[in-house]
């Protein structure tokens, strides 16, 4: 699980008010049972978790309850109908 959070790209793109979004592919990971409190801002330095960055950018985390384990493909484009989980969407951003 260590590489999917350190395959970060190193450059963001600024949306409206400050909010940094990635305009990549999903992050993958497996998240164990429990609440996860998702990064919905794309400033956390620990995706797919918030870090308490979005201070100040009007966004707000999403919370997830997982009843076990899963493997997750979360969103970083935050345009997901399904947020925050990938729906695919990013390939029409490009
Ligand atoms: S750090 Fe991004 S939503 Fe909290």
């Amino acid at each position: 699980m260590a590489g999917a959070l350190g395959d970060l790209p190193r450059t963001t793109r600024l949306q409206p008010k400050g909010v940094a979004m990635y305009p990549t592919s999903p992050i993958e990971a497996i998240l164990p049972e429990g609440q996860h409190v998702i990064c919905r801002c794309g400033r956390s330095k620990l995706q797919p978790h918030c870090d308490g960055s979005h201070k100040g950018s009007g966004m707000m985390p999403v919370v997830i309850e997982l009843s076990q384990e899963h493997q997750v493909s979360v969103c970083r484009c935050g345009k997901s109908r399904s947020f925050p989980y990938c729906d695919s969407t990013h390939k029409d951003l490009l």
